[in-house]
């Protein structure tokens, strides 16, 4: 089932990408929308990345790369997963592509046959089960309503059956923030099939502990790195994989006949990011917090719960009030009606429904407008006073 028609409905506002363009129409119309929707962040790339970039054009860097990635890319992650998390990588171990969407694409046409399960997160990221269909997979949703919306090994292990493959886990996680600790991570790696770590918000925790990647456990495991979120890379188009050595040549020959490799300049844009990582990620990361507390606020003021309490990432899963209909149906009536663009939560899967999402993707001062409209909406409207 596609993620539209998951939302269901006739009206196109109703889904995910049509709350996308009802929100460009409006914005035609000269309606000012806030935007607290979008899975990007407002902020610029840093400069230090953006010369890097331009100074490898000018030095014409302009052609193939090594189609895993510039050999000095590869040794950057290394470093940095040493430097972060104390882990050991071989370079060879990381194939860079096209973003981490391209990443995982192509790292489950490397390992899953026909039918071949995948546990994921319910709610978690919509793209999960087309990535998987894609290599003729099967996407298992682990539901978390009802378990407080967290994905752990424990409801993950209620889905394992003699065709599990592989469990995609991902923390910081979108939509919910949450993050998994040693314990966690050690017991999802226990459960014995491939664990797959999408962990593209790792950077952007909001407390200072120090976050654990899934290789802390296991050399036998995935992690799926981007520079899109933690970098403000969105539009680079660049992410990774890091695989065990059992997958480590089926993937690079893969990768080379698939996709040649990655744009070169690009990449060397992405080693500045890596040597400057802490100051940068910072940077984004105090912006974070500032608005993360702002929304915490403004949503108590007007009277809207968290399904969780987020501890990194950039999003807020909020429980709808009571009879405001189908999340697909909220989220259309407080663009139409309050010019205010969230997800609807039925995006995320079947325990993301009765659910919107909340994205610190607008500075402080939008999140308080947009929390201030639709306080004002739920007023006016004779069925959703919270
Ligand atoms: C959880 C998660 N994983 C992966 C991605 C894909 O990111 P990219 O392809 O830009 O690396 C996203 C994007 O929103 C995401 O939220």
């Amino acid at each position: 089932m596609t993620s539209q028609q998951q939302c269901g409905g006739p009206a196109q506002a109703r889904t995910c990408m049509g709350i996308v363009d009802e929100a460009a129409r409006l914005e035609r119309l000269g309606k000012p929308v806030v935007h607290l929707e979008k899975g990007e962040l407002d902020l610029d790339t840093h400069d230090l990345v953006k010369e890097s970039a331009i100074q490898a054009l000018r030095k014409n860097r302009t052609r193939y790369s090594h189609s895993s990635g510039l050999p000095e890319l590869r040794q950057a992650i290394s470093d940095y997963y040493g430097r972060v998390y104390g882990v050991d990588v071989n370079p060879a171990r990381v194939v860079v592509n096209s973003g981490s969407s391209a990443a995982m694409l192509e790292l489950f046409l490397a390992l899953l046959e026909p039918g071949d399960e995948v546990v994921i997160p319910d709610p978690g990221y919509p793209a999960y089960p087309s990535l998987i269909e894609a290599a003729r997979g099967r996407a298992v949703r682990a539901a978390a309503a009802g378990h407080g919306y967290v994905h752990t090994a424990e409801l993950a292990a209620d889905h394992l059956t003699s065709s599990t493959k592989a469990l995609l886990i991902n923390f910081p996680s979108n939509p919910v923030g949450s993050l998994a600790g040693p314990d966690e991570l050690r017991a999802f790696a226990e459960l014995g099939p491939l664990v797959v770590a999408d962990e593209v918000y790792h950077g952007l925790a909001f407390s200072d502990e120090r976050p654990h990647t899934i290789l802390e456990y296991t050399g036998d495991a995935v992690s799926v790195g981007s520079f899109s979120k933690s970098f403000a890379m969105t539009g680079w188009r660049l992410g990774y994989v890091i695989v065990p050595e059992s997958l480590r040549s089926r993937l690079t020959r893969m990768h080379e006949y698939l996709f040649v490799g990655s744009n070169t300049f690009a990449q060397w844009g992405a080693v500045t990011a890596l040597e400057n990582a802490e100051a940068i990620q910072k940077q984004i990361r105090d912006e974070l917090r500032g608005r993360q507390e702002c929304l915490r606020d403004a949503l108590s003021h007007s009277g809207l719960r968290p399904v969780y309490e987020p501890r990194g990432g950039f999003y807020t899963l909020v429980h709808q009030p009571e009879g405001t209909g189908s999340s697909a149906a909220f989220a259309a009536r407080l663009l139409e009606h309050a010019h205010v663009a969230l997800t609807p939560g039925s995006e995320f899967g079947p325990s993301g429904e009765g659910c919107v999402r909340f994205s610190l993707s607008a500075p402080r001062e939008q999140i308080r407008e947009g929390l201030q409209r639709i306080t004002t909406f739920l007023h006016s409207s004779a069925e959703g006073s919270p």
